[in-house]
């Protein structure tokens, strides 16, 4: 394939930050220029101090530090940017429509869209569009259609190559993925194409690990990968709801049925329910596809991890009421966490922004604290769900930045995320300082319940007996 020196990557986020970065830090003769509209996100990549980037991810400000103003860049400048480039990154958002058909479920393309129609406007040369962002499969079709038609005469191959990182990990897993996954046009052409993007990665990513698909399978993999991990969530999630009415520990079932290697021992993590920005969005827009292909069964089996993951959040937030007397009016909980898992600033889709929603509909007052997240997040959380106004969110939520505090007077404590430092506290000072009785609701199995249970704590974990 053609030699690769500049990229250009449209969306500066979660997924596109990070990866230009890596692949700059790895690629030291290739220039890459990450673009966004968002001017404050931006500013905030270009911070001198990397501990100010946007996203927060273990390792990533020392790659960024290594890479930035040497062959990284970010801006704002879509337009050069695109021009520029020989191959065109697009990582922009694909949210959940909240309008129109499809509503609630499909994937929102307007900005992919947006993204093609600007690329077909400025390029002036042959361009390689690469799709990062999570796609319904086949709209590299569409993608196509927009360039062609909408271009200035020049040629375009439009390649798929999905992300697999996980936020808290991106760095692990970018510099040394499972797999990394092309999928192009079968043409000479786009074999071609293909091949450049091989060799980007082969700059530090083993060839057997470089997987190469048609398009419409990379498309589809991608969706399939989400739908199978979150799937593993739900299944032991509704094993747990099992084991706390017959005295089995999902913990032990989990363990019992992962040294099988068929079945293997990761992602079986009871919780209070999976979040992030991913998992519920993809079934989602999977579920929506397989319906607009008539395919109800195939709908209604994947809708069902959803379902499963909404009641067990639900259930969470119900336990603490129906334990708290039936009543948590005027009463403090604390909530140990907000972000979707640990190790990351990302709180989309967090089940603790919905526990919470529960908890103020029985007007519980809720104290917050996470290491990560600032209290304007989770404000714009809760606001976001537009259950009630604004104001009322603010009287009844507060924000901290000492545990300790979150934790005072609270009638209960809930554990959201599993952030390692909620174990390293001092639980006979946390205790000493609450109501009584002093209630922990583990939703992530995260704390010794032995322990807590010494110290006088009543303990409630998921998938055990009380
Ligand atoms: P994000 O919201 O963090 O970032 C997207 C960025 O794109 C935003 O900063 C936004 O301002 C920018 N943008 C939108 N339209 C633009 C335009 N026309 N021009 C310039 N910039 C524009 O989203 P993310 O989490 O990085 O996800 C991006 C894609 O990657 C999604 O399709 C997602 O499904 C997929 N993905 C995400 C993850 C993850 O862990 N977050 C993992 C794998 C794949
Ligand atoms: C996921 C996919 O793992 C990743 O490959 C894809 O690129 C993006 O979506 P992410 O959402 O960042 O990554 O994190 P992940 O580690 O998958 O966790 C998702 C949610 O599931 C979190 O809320 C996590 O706490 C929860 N989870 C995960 C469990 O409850 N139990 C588990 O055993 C594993």
């Amino acid at each position: 394939g053609k030699k690769i020196s500049k990229i250009c990557c449209i969306g500066a986020g979660y997924v596109g930050g990070p990866t230009m970065a890596v692949i700059a830090q790895k690629c030291p003769h290739i220039t890459v220029t990450v673009v966004d509209l968002n001017q404050a996100r931006i500013d905030a990549w270009n911070d001198p101090d990397t501990n100010n980037i946007p996203v927060y991810e273990p390792g990533l400000d020392a790659v960024v530090a290594e890479a930035r103003g040497r062959n990284l860049f970010f801006s704002t400048e879509v337009d050069k940017a695109i021009d520029e480039a020989e191959m065109i990154f697009i990582s922009v958002n694909t949210p959940t429509k909240t309008y129109g058909t499809g509503k609630g479920m499909a994937a929102d393309l307007k900005y992919i869209e947006l993204c093609a129609r600007q690329i077909a406007r400025v390029a002036k040369d042959d361009k390689i569009v690469v799709e990062k962002s999570t796609l319904p499969v086949r709209t590299a079709e569409a993608v196509k259609n927009i360039l062609q038609n909408t271009g200035n005469g020049v040629n375009y191959q439009i390649l798929s190559n999905p992300e697999f990182l996980a936020e808290g990990t991106a760095v692990e897993d970018l510099h040394a993925p499972d797999r990394v996954l092309i999928g192009g046009d079968t043409t000479p052409e786009g074999q071609e194409a293909l091949e450049s993007l091989v060799e980007v990665y082969a700059n530090w990513v083993p060839r057997e690990r470089i997987l190469t698909t048609n398009l419409w399978s990379s498309e589809l993999s991608k969706l399939t990968a989400n739908a199978f991990l979150a799937q593993r969530v739900s299944s032991i999630n509704a094993l747990s709801e099992l084991c706390e009415r017959t005295g089995a520990d999902v913990s032990e079932v989990a363990r019992s049925i992962g040294t099988d290697s068929r079945i293997g021992p990761k992602f079986l993590k009871s919780s209070v329910g999976f979040g992030g920005s991913c998992f519920q969005k993809d079934i989602l827009n999977l579920v929506y596809i397989a319906r607009s292909y008539g395919l109800k069964e195939v709908a209604d089996y994947w809708e069902q991890v959803i379902i499963m993951n909404d009641h067990q959040k639900r259930r969470f937030a119900t336990n603490i009421v129906k334990t708290l007397y039936n009543t948590v009016s005027g009463k403090k909980i604390a909530f140990l966490g907000w972000a979707f898992k640990k190790d990351t600033n990302d709180t989309r889709e967090s089940a603790a922004i919905y526990v919470a929603d529960d908890l103020l509909n029985e007007q519980a007052g809720i104290s917050v604290y996470d290491p990560k997240v600032p209290e304007s997040q989770v404000y714009s959380d809760l606001d976001y769900l537009e259950t009630r106004a604004s104001e009322k969110n603010k009287q009844l939520v507060t924000v901290v930045t000492d545990p300790y505090e979150a934790c005072k007077d609270a009638h209960a404590i809930a554990v959201l995320t599993e952030w390692d430092e909620f174990k390293e506290y001092d639980w006979i000072k946390i205790f000493e300082n609450m109501k009584k009785p002093a209630f922990v609701f583990d939703g992530r199995n995260l704390l010794d319940t032995n322990k807590l249970k010494d110290i006088g704590f009543k303990v409630y974990s998921i998938g055990k007996e009380a």
